[in-house]
């Protein structure tokens, strides 16, 4: 692939998670692929596994990972075309961004959402021109609307987990929080799920939490989550704010916080969470501390889908 920015990148997901599981077997198996090569990664906002596992990843390819966070080390980028810069913005990424194709081989890159112009995060507007500028392959490291390496992560998961010979029941429920977060990761989680085709799958969140159409065909959509998590393999558990009310917090319910009284309506489910996770809100102690949890090892299999997705981008470009 060219560039990984969304499912729609990928032609065969089952060859690509086999991909990842290959490599969590035998980490250093190319380790020659990446030597000579540099990706560099580019952090807009926070964060702990993408950058760390990306760069365990590209080092066990032999390649060389550079972290530029971006808005604290940097100038400050200005997306917008044709604008009159007389703002806070420095450089502007027409001219920052075939600068870095200059520099790297590959470039990821993580920015969140505004929250605010839902017609600008829904164009993927920042990842967009770091791909239209650089001229050089591009991953997100999570972008306004899709988390890709996550979902790809998610999924290995839950192919490595589930061993029966059936397919599993997928839920993935809406949870509480104290601020307004990104529709991305359930986005993101919706779109593979379907697009890989080996799973049924249900959302279950409450009114007015409705993800984007397009980002939910063929799902089924419950807004009651005990109908839901019945019968339930896996509830990956996720806060999201309102796509239709644009970035609102429309509901604080603690009802919807998973507890292990809730567990015991599905089949025994393994538990996700792509984490950093609000204990006693979000998710409580008594599952993440608990025999049903995945987050450690749905964590830890960050490393193995960078790596999958750095190695078919070296071997194809
Ligand atoms: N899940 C995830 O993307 O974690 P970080 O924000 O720490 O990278």
């Amino acid at each position: 692939m060219k560039s990984f920015i969304s499912a729609e990148d990928v032609t065969n997901i089952p060859a690509l998670i086999q991909s990842a599981l290959d490599f969590k077997s035998d980490p250093f198996k190319s380790k020659a692929l990446g030597v000579k090569k540099r990706v560099g990664l580019l952090f807009l906002n926070p964060s702990m596994r993408t950058r760390l596992s990306s760069q365990v990843a590209a080092a066990n390819l032999g390649m060389e990972s550079i972290v530029f966070n971006v808005g604290q080390e940097g100038w400050t980028l200005e997306f917008e075309e044709e604008v009159v810069m007389n703002g806070t913005s420095v450089e502007h990424v027409k001219d920052a961004a075939p600068v870095l194709g200059k520099y790297f081989d590959i470039l990821g890159i993580r920015t969140f959402p505004s929250l605010v112009n839902r017609e600008e995060d829904y164009s993927d507007f920042y990842i967009r021109q770091i791909i239209k500028y650089s001229g050089i392959p591009v991953i997100s490291l999570e972008s306004a609307t899709l988390h890709p390496l996550q979902s790809l992560t998610d999924l290995v998961t839950i192919r490595e987990t589930f061993q029966q010979k059936r397919r599993p029941t997928v839920v993935m429920t809406w949870a509480p929080h104290v601020k307004a977060l990104p529709q991305c990761v359930a986005n993101s989680f919706s779109q593979w799920v379907m697009a890989w085709g080996e799973a049924d799958f249900i959302i279950t969140h409450p009114k007015g939490y409705e993800l984007k159409d397009s980002f939910v065909k063929g799902v089924t959509v419950l807004n009651d989550q005990d109908m839901a998590l019945n019968g339930a393999d896996y509830v990956y558990v996720k806060n999201w704010s309102a796509f239709n009310d644009y970035g609102k917090v429309l509901s604080h319910d603690p009802d919807w916080m998973l507890t292990n009284k809730k567990l015991q309506l599905t089949n025994n489910a393994k538990v996700m969470h792509c984490l950093p996770v609000r204990r006693n809100i979000e998710l409580s102690s008594e599952i993440l501390d608990g025999p049903n949890s995945l987050v450690t090892q749905q964590a830890g299999n960050r490393v193995w889908a960078a790596q999958a997705v750095m190695a078919d981008i070296l071997n194809t470009n």
